[in-house]
This record gives structure tokens, sequence and C-alpha cells, in this order.
């Protein structure tokens, strides 16, 4: 099964409007490789500008509720990202899971809002350190999958991400040995839920991801792809990653 390469910054709480001359830079990226898919998940403040600005990327959200209207002060409806010029919407980051108490029924729940409004999702999964060391970590993060799978998940409009939460930022990934394990269980696991759909989904990795690791990283078998931090804010530093996913 081929799966086009799916390669995504996510600026987090990053970036100004001074920042927008990068959106372009890595839109032109994307152009310059078409084989793989590029996207931006911005910070909402620059949804609608970095929308203008993107190129051949594609420009996605980091979070949605899961109503679409409401009495929701501070928040934001897969709607109204969309309006903005988002297509893609990030759901279940390990920043939001373990900071904002996120469970895996309202990760499921906001995918599925984000389906509602045309959205596509990349829904993360991850291990903490202690279970990782407890040896426990693709059951887990198995598990974590399925309970925050949303009804109807198919490849055309949903993808997964895989950040060990322990090499966030952290200039550490596993051994890629582990990676390809990682991946094939949660493959496995997409299996016993729906089926042959599971071969067309895409599996991500993030976690340190760089210009220095990718092209590895890359090169196992069910990594589809990467969800990028820290090197995705400049066209420079993203560029390699782009580069080694063609
Ligand atoms: O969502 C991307 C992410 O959490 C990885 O961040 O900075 O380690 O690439 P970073």
């Amino acid at each position: 099964m081929s799966r086009r390469k799916l390669v995504v910054g996510n600026w987090k709480m990053n970036g100004m409007r001074e920042h927008l001359d990068e959106v372009e830079a890595i839109g032109d990226l994307a152009a310059a490789h078409p084989a793989v898919e590029v996207g931006l998940c911005l910070p909402a403040t620059l949804i609608m500008a970095g929308s203008e600005k993107r190129g051949a990327a594609f420009i996605g959200a980091q979070n949605c509720h899961m109503d679409m209207s409401g009495a929701y002060t501070g928040s934001l409806s897969a709607e109204m990202l969309a309006e903005a010029g988002a297509t893609w919407v990030i759901t279940g980051h390990s920043e939001r899971r373990e900071a904002r108490g996120e469970t895996n029924a309202d990760i499921a729940a906001k995918a599925l809002a984000a389906k509602a409004a045309g959205l596509k999702v990349i829904l993360c999964v991850g291990e903490s350190l202690d279970v990782r060391d407890a040896g426990d970590a693709e059951a887990v993060v198995s598990a974590q999958l399925l309970a925050s799978l949303p009804e109807g998940a198919a490849a055309d409009w949903l993808a997964v991400a895989y950040e060990p939460i322990w090499a966030i930022g952290t200039g550490r990934i596993p051994t890629m040995e582990a990676v390809e394990t990682m991946h094939a269980a949660l493959r496995a696991a997409l299996a016993t839920r729906i089926g042959a759909e599971a071969d067309k989904m895409r599996i991500l990795y993030g976690g340190s991801m760089n210009g220095a690791n990718a092209a590895e990283l890359l090169a196992i078998a069910d990594v589809d792809g990467g969800l990028i931090g820290g090197a995705s804010l400049t066209a420079e530093k993203f560029a390699p990653i782009i580069e080694a996913a063609d």
C-alpha cells in the first residue's frame, strides 16, 4: 500500500504576523515537492492571514470545540476554523490531553465535529516515559488510539500521529526499532476497528523530528509522515524534513 507522505508543522503558541513570510516560504516548499502533502497548523490568530499565503501547503488549526456554537468563552468551533481557512485540525495533542484534561471521549467528539465541518483530522496519541520504561508502550498507546478514534474513521479524513510525550521538544527520540514496532502495533490496532481501511490510513511520527533524523524516521515501514513542532517554525529548518519525505 503506498500512502502519500504527510508532513505537518505544528506551530503551537508561536507565530505573529511578522512570521507570515515563513508560511509563504513553506508554501513554496510544498509546491516544489508535490509528492508530499505539506501543511501548517497555525495559532488561530494566523489562520486567516496564513491561508492567503499558504501556496501549495494546507493550513490547519491545533484544536477545536466539540460543539458548533454556544456559551464557551474563548473556544473556537470547527466551523469557525473552517470559515477562517483551515482544512485540517489537530485533536488529542498531549499538551491538551495533559494540561487541559481532555479525555479520549472528548477527542473523539472533537474529531467528529471537525468532520461535520469539513475538516480533516490529525489524531494524536503517545505514551509517557513511565509507560515506556515499564515496557507497556504499545499496549497503552494502542488502547488510547482505539478509545479516541471517532466513529467512521477513514483515511480520507483522518490521520494518526504517534508522539511519545517524552520526545516532544526534548531532542530525544525513540530507537528506530521502537518507532517501527509502535507504528506496526497502531496499524494492527486500527485494523481491529476499521479493517482494510487501516492500510490506507497515514500514521505520522512526532517528537523532536528534525532535518538530521527525518530521513531515517521517514524510511521506517508504517511511518507515513511527521508532525513537527520546533523544526517547522522556519522554512529553513522545515525544508530538509519535506525533502526527506519526497
Ligand atoms: O505536535 C508536534 C510536536 O508535539 C513535536 O514537537 O518540537 O518536538 O517537534 P517538537
